[in-house]
């Protein structure tokens, strides 16, 4: 983490955070189908321990639950300290994706991939 993503309190802003949480949350959806996903909520925000700058960020997630166009995922963040290399948990979350076709309605995760590769830009 930057200096730059810091609150006046010197820690890192949690909103850098949840953004973190935001795409974790994203490549973990993407598991149940290539379609264009949103998130819909975010729920059970824990934020444990600061994050300082320095320090390296990693994230893990997990599908809690599945329905017909959305998944609810748990994801934990972790902090290597970067003046020590002690690693502790600082935040955990929730939050539920839902697939949704070009229009932005939901359609099921597991019907074919609705999401066409990006044109080159080469
Ligand atoms: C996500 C969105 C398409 C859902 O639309 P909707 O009309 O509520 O859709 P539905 O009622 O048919 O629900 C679709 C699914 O979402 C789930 N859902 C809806 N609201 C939810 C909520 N607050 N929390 C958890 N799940 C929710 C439903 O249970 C359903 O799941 P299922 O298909 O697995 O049974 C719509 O709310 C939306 O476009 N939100 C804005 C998304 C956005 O811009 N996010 C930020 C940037 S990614």
């Amino acid at each position: 983490m930057m200096p730059r993503d810091t609150n006046v309190q010197g820690t890192v802003f949690g909103g850098v955070i949840l953004s973190l949480v935001d795409q974790a949350g994203f490549y973990e959806a993407r598991l149940h189908g290539l379609h264009r996903w949103v998130t819909v909520s975010m729920d059970a925000i824990q934020f444990r321990r600061p994050v300082w700058p320095g320090d390296s960020v990693s994230l893990y997630t997990s599908t809690r639950k599945s329905g017909t166009s959305s998944v609810t995922i748990d994801v934990k963040v972790f902090a290597e300290r970067f003046e020590t290399g002690e690693t502790v948990e600082v935040t955990a979350a929730s939050l539920t994706m839902v697939s949704v076709n070009a229009e932005g309605t939901p359609i099921p995760f597991a019907s074919p991939p609705s999401m066409s590769p990006p044109a080159s830009s080469a």
